[in-house]
C-alpha cells in the first residue's frame, strides 16, 4: 500500500481555538480522523505528524526520503522563511517521491509575507485555500500520480 506522511508545521495543533476565523473551528484531532478517512478511501497509509519545532520537521522529511514516503507538506509559517524546510523538502522530490505542499488558507490573499513559500519551488505541487479539503485533493494527487507504482 502507497504509503503517505502527512506534516503539519507550528501552531496547526491549535487548530479550533486558533483564529477559527481563518482556520476554522475544527481540531488537528479532527483533521487526523478525516484524512485517516479518506486515506482508506483511496487505498492509502496515512500517518500525521505535526510539531512546533523546525528541527523535528527536517528530521521527519529527512525520514520520508529515506523511507520512500510520500509526503503532505503544510509548513505553515516555516513555509515563508524556512530554508532549511525547503532543503529537506528537496531532499524528498529529488528521491523521486511527490511532495505536495498544502495551506488551510490562501496566503497569496492575505499579508504580503505571506505571498512568498520558499518551499513551493521544490514542491510537486501546492494545493491552498481550501481548508482541510486542500489535504484531501493533496492525498488524490498522489494517488493518482502513483498508480503506477
Ligand atoms: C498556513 C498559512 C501560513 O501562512 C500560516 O503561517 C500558517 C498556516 C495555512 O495552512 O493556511 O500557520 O500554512
Amino acid at each position: 500500500m502507497t504509503r503517505v506522511l502527512i506534516i503539519n508545521g507550528p501552531n496547526l495543533g491549535r487548530l479550533g481555538v486558533r483564529e477559527p476565523e481563518i482556520y476554522g473551528a475544527d481540531t488537528h484531532d479532527d483533521l487526523v480522523a478525516v484524512v485517516g478517512e479518506w486515506g482508506s478511501a483511496l487505498g492509502l497509509d496515512v500517518e500525521v505528524r505535526q510539531s512546533d519545532d523546525e528541527a523535528t520537521l527536517v528530521g521527519w522529511l529527512h525520514e520520508a526520503a529515506d523511507a520512500r514516503t510520500h509526503v503532505v507538506l503544510n509548513p505553515a509559517a516555516f513555509t515563508h522563511y524556512s530554508y532549511a524546510l525547503r532543503d529537506a523538502a528537496a531532499q524528498v522530490t529529488s528521491a523521486g517521491l511527490t511532495l505536495i505542499e498544502v495551506h488551510l488558507s490562501n496566503p497569496h490573499a492575505r499579508e504580503s509575507f505571506r505571498h512568498h513559500s520558499t518551499i513551493s519551488g521544490v514542491a510537486t505541487g501546492t494545493i491552498a485555500g481550501l481548508g482541510f479539503t486542500s489535504y484531501h485533493l493533496a492525498l488524490e494527487a498522489i494517488r493518482v500520480s502513483r498508480l503506477e507504482d
